[in-house]
């Protein structure tokens, strides 16, 4: 059974503890990216983690050279349980984050393909070889797209390490459409449709049946 992620992607404090306290039964994980730590602070990671308890993923996509990704990590590490880095940059960055990371038994968490349309621009062609990279770097896991399922197929089977995958709901990915390509270390990453609803509760608690069944 994959594991449910929420994307708190609010800009706004109060709502995102609020969006927390009334989904904390029905996720596993909460994944904060730059819209709620630029409007809040990176401190918001240990108020979720007080909060809630459950592990806090920084989407920061870092994508810089190796000495600025290793402060980055190092500053972001200090309260979340892992970071979202780019592969396109090259093995020297991600290890960057590694060194930093494994000091502190955090994960990093290694982009290959995207889930918007855009995504097949650039990033498609060479998402195999980043798919690749990952599997030999030995990151924690990877991010697959959940709106091209094929895509998600290939890229898990090369990189062989568990996924965290977005774009279901508002993206127009559907958990039936992947449920049978994920296992247990996977995670479904699922923002708007849960936030953006009249009632985040009812709906974190569909999501996560949908992926019991
Ligand atoms: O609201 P929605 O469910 O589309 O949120 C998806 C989340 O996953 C957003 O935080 C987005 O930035 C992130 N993401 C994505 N595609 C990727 C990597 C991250 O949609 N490839």
């Amino acid at each position: 059974m994959p594991k449910l992620m929420l994307a708190l992607d609010v800009l706004d404090r109060d709502e995102a503890l609020r969006i927390v306290e009334e989904v904390k039964d029905y996720v596993d994980a909460i994944k904060v990216g730059y819209p709620l730590v630029l409007s809040s602070g990176l401190e918001i990671v240990k108020d979720i983690k007080k909060l809630c308890n459950k592990e806090v993923i920084c989407d920061f996509k870092v994508a810089d050279i190796p000495a600025t990704n290793e402060k980055i990590a190092k500053v972001t590490l200090k309260y979340a349980d892992g970071i979202i880095v780019h592969g396109f940059v090259g093995e020297d960055s991600v290890k960057a984050v590694q060194d930093v990371a494994k000091k502190l038994n955090k994960k990093v968490i290694m982009v290959t393909e995207m889930s918007h349309p855009g995504a097949v621009q650039f990033l498609q062609p060479i998402a195999d070889k980043l798919a690749e990279m990952a599997k030999k770097l030995k990151v924690d896991a990877i991010v697959a797209p959940s709106t091209r399922p094929e895509r998600l197929k290939e890229i898990k089977n090369t990189a062989k390490l568990p996924v965290i995958t977005p774009g279901v709901g508002a993206q127009g990915g559907k958990v039936e459409d992947i449920i049978n390509i994920l296992d247990d270390n996977d995670y479904v990453i699922v923002g708007r449709a849960i936030y953006q609803s009249k009632n985040p509760k009812e709906e974190a608690k569909k999501y996560k049946e949908m992926l019991t069944k």
